[in-house]
């Protein structure tokens, strides 16, 4: 099985600009793949790179086994792509603008109709269908450049942060669309700079940062590497302090920090879910009632500060909740 892309050692420069700096990274067939960072990172130019847009100045870019700068038509056969900012035409329909693409694809017009119909249903689309795109908003363009992405059935679409801008419920919605895409067999590469995002989705993300790779791995693996997962509780009262201290001595991994105002323990914890069960049980041998038990991994965006030391926007509010405990 050849990977759903593979990129070795990819740079790519624009005069004195070094966008990309040896870039390697590959995903498996249906999986789910995120390129997370902030403005300028060179996430674009991976996707363009990857869809034959651009040519990289050096370095190998396989899709399916193929090589972008040897076989460009056969990738383009078989990817679907919906960048960064919609590529729609402003005074066809929504409907004329995906049968559009479909044709271009090659498909029968009784086909492409069918396609066209079937995706403009899904992507909730159906009431605005026959009105000039000028007339949508922001987030029906999305929606449409992607159900545009999606009529030549790609075995792999490249999604070029393909929800910024858009409110929750259209986010939401298009996260249903992503899992209901990767449940038919199509592969995925998704560019965000919501880590909230590549944490919901992706079974793999690299954070890009100024052209190179600077970390890779599952969002678990992301987040271990902050280390501490913690559990919180909250006491009824003061006089169950040291039946709690005696709860959490042999599951804590340091010591339990303790606010005497908020009557919250904060118990630094190694496996999160394991030792959440063992402190019930615990709790629950010596008779101590809590309230508010709970169990706090570190954010994404913990992750990306340690990382680059800096933060894109973000809608992961309890950034700042548990650092520096413990
Ligand atoms: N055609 C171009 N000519 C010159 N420089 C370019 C060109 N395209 C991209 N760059 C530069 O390459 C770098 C990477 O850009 P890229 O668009 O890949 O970033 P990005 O991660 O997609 O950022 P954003 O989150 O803002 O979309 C930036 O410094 C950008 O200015
Ligand atoms: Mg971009």
């Amino acid at each position: 099985m050849p990977y759903a892309f593979d990129l070795k050692n990819v740079t790519k420069h624009f005069g004195s600009v070094n966008a990309l700096n040896g870039v390697s990274l590959h995903s498996e067939e249906n999986k789910v793949f995120a390129l997370l960072g902030p403005n300028g990172a060179g996430k674009t130019t991976i996707v363009r790179i990857l869809s034959t847009l651009l040519e990289p100045s050096s370095g190998t870019a396989l899709v399916h086994g193929l090589d972008v700068q040897k076989q460009p038509k056969e990738v383009r056969k078989i990817i679907g792509l919906a960048g960064q900012y919609a590529a729609v035409d402003e005074f066809q329909t929504g409907f004329e603008n995906i049968l559009m693409v479909g044709l271009l694809y090659g498909l029968k017009r009784n086909e492409a109709r069918k396609r066209s119909e079937q995706l403009i249903e899904r992507l909730d689309l159906a009431d605005a269908a026959n009105r000039p795109v000028r007339t949508y908003s922001g987030g029906m363009r999305r929606r449409l450049d992607l159900g545009a992405s999606l009529v030549g059935q790609p075995k792999i679409l490249f999604l070029d942060e393909p929800t910024t801008g858009l409110d929750p419920a259209s986010r939401q919605g298009m996260w249903q669309i992503v899992h209901e895409l990767i449940s038919q067999g199509t592969s995925i590469l998704l560019t965000t700079q919501y880590l909230e995002e590549a944490d919901e989705l992706a079974d793999s993300i690299a954070v890009v940062n100024e052209g190179k790779v600077i970390a890779k791995g599952t969002s678990n693996q992301l987040k271990s590497r902050l280390g501490n997962d913690m559990i919180e509780f909250k006491l009824n009262n003061l006089d169950d302090l040291s039946k709690a201290k005696e709860a959490v001595s042999s599951i804590a991994k340091s010591s339990a920090d303790f606010n005497k105002d908020t009557l919250v323990m904060r118990v630094p914890v190694n496996n999160g879910s394991k030792d959440l069960m063992k402190l019930v049980e615990r709790l629950n041998q010596s008779k101590l009632d809590v309230e508010e038990l709970s169990l706090h991994r570190p954010s994404l965006d913990d992750v990306f500060l340690a990382l680059t030391g800096n933060f894109t926007h973000t809608d992961t509010p309890n950034k700042a909740n548990h650092k520096g405990v413990g």
